[in-house]
């Protein structure tokens, strides 16, 4: 069966959003909010809450009963409740970010996350499919290179081991999508592999609103700053980098939201060549109306490594007084340092990160501190 079609109007394109009251999609709604595309958001609420999607109508200016966004509060494990929703709408393509997302919880809990995750992605695509929607793009992680082979890490560095069941979800369901496309020519499918989102929108309506003590570290820096939290801990300060403590590649979430923004583009053949240049995407030859087919495969990064110490400087100076932190043992399953080749994005998608890190620090710091306690403060 025939896949929907990406060639028209934004205006004339409806975007599934699973997850889209979280923290990345949140931020995700109000860019395709902002292009015109109309979205219907399938959001559980177990990570997330519905004041975001609220807010993210305040910051595009839409009323409460405009049906350019729509809610569902069900779960994509729930194929009856999916199915009444492809009724509903006709969805184009599909942004999926609903999943579990808390390494460490991951590990006590490996079935709650295999279930979550990977069934309940395997729910969504088969209703998608009944439905003729084989468009999707998927949330994935840097976390899938493991320990990377090199840096800054292409798309086709190798893919390694994941040292936990989150890791294992993310690189098990980009096989499973991957293997879709190979199994039905139709799909087109878009691999997204974030690296460290931080950072809010800049109205300090949205941002991310981690559940009991953070274990990511912007948010535990901010609840710092905030006065939640004592002191920052510093896992190591003995690594092989420039001052010890560990190197990442924070790209601010608006601009991350708006990679999504432009792979939406890219699937449907409106930017890029779809070349794969071998950096891990299948290209498939495309549809009659130039849309894509195949796995695109996109690091979203800003190619720029930050310390720990660079994090808390940073955000020092967006909220003006010290960060106390002390220097604690590594923690377990940590590596040295990662950051990203950003130049396949750049180069098909046309995008590029344009925030830096004290960008993303005081936007973070303007969330944390007008909502010290996230949306619970509303
Ligand atoms: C972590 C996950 C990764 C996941 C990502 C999602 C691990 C091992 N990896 O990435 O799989 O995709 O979150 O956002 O959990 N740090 C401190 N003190 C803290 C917290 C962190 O020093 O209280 C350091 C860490 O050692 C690391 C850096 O800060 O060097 C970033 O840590 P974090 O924000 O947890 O992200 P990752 O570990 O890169």
């Amino acid at each position: 069966m025939a896949n929907r079609s990406l060639a028209k109007d934004h205006a004339d394109t409806c975007v599934l959003v699973t997850g889209g009251a979280g923290f990345i999609g949140s931020h995700t709604v109000v860019e395709l909010l902002a292009r015109g595309y109309r979205v219907v958001v399938v959001d559980d609420l177990s990570n997330s809450s519905e004041t975001a999607l609220e807010r993210v109508r305040t910051i595009a200016g839409l009323a409460p009963d405009d049906n350019r966004l729509v809610f569902y509060e069900d779960s994509i494990l729930d194929r009856d409740a999916l199915s009444r929703v492809f009724d509903a709408h006709d969805i184009d393509a599909i942004i999926h970010f609903a999943g579990f997302k808390a390494v460490g919880e991951s590990v006590q809990k490996p079935l709650e996350y295999y279930w979550n995750n990977v069934a309940g992605t395997l729910v969504l695509c088969d209703v998608a499919r009944a439905h003729n929607v084989k468009n999707i793009v998927f949330s994935s992680s840097a976390t899938v290179y493991g320990e990377p082979e090199f840096c800054p890490i292409t798309e086709n560095c190798p893919k390694h081991d994941a040292t936990n069941p989150y890791g294992w979800t993310k690189s098990m369901l980009e096989q499973v999508l991957s293997d879709l496309y190979v199994g039905d020519n139709e799909w087109n499918v878009v691999l997204l592999r974030y690296f460290n989102p931080i950072g809010a929108h800049e109205s300090g309506l949205i941002g991310e609103d981690p559940k009991g003590i953070p274990n990511n570290l912007l948010p535990y820096v901010a609840q710092v700053a905030v006065g939640k939290l004592a002191r920052v801990g510093v896992f190591g300060d003995d690594y092989p980098t420039p001052d010890g403590t560990g190197v990442r590649d924070y790209i601010h979430v608006v601009d991350l939201a708006r990679g999504h923004v432009a792979a939406l583009d890219w699937m449907g053949g409106k930017v890029g060549t779809g070349e794969a240049r071998g950096l891990g995407s299948i290209a498939g030859e495309p549809a009659e109306d130039g849309t894509r087919r195949g796995v695109g495969i996109f690091n979203l990064g800003t190619g720029t490594g930050s310390s720990v110490l660079d994090v808390i400087h940073a955000f020092e100076r967006a909220c003006g007084h010290k960060i106390p932190y002390e220097i604690k043992p590594r923690r377990a399953g940590d590596i040295a340092e990662n950051y990203a080749s950003c130049d396949k994005a750049r180069d098909e998608l046309g995008w590029v990160a344009e925030y830096d890190l004290d960008r993303m620090c005081a936007d973070s710091w303007r969330w944390q501190s007008a909502n010290p306690d996230g949306y619970a403060t509303a």
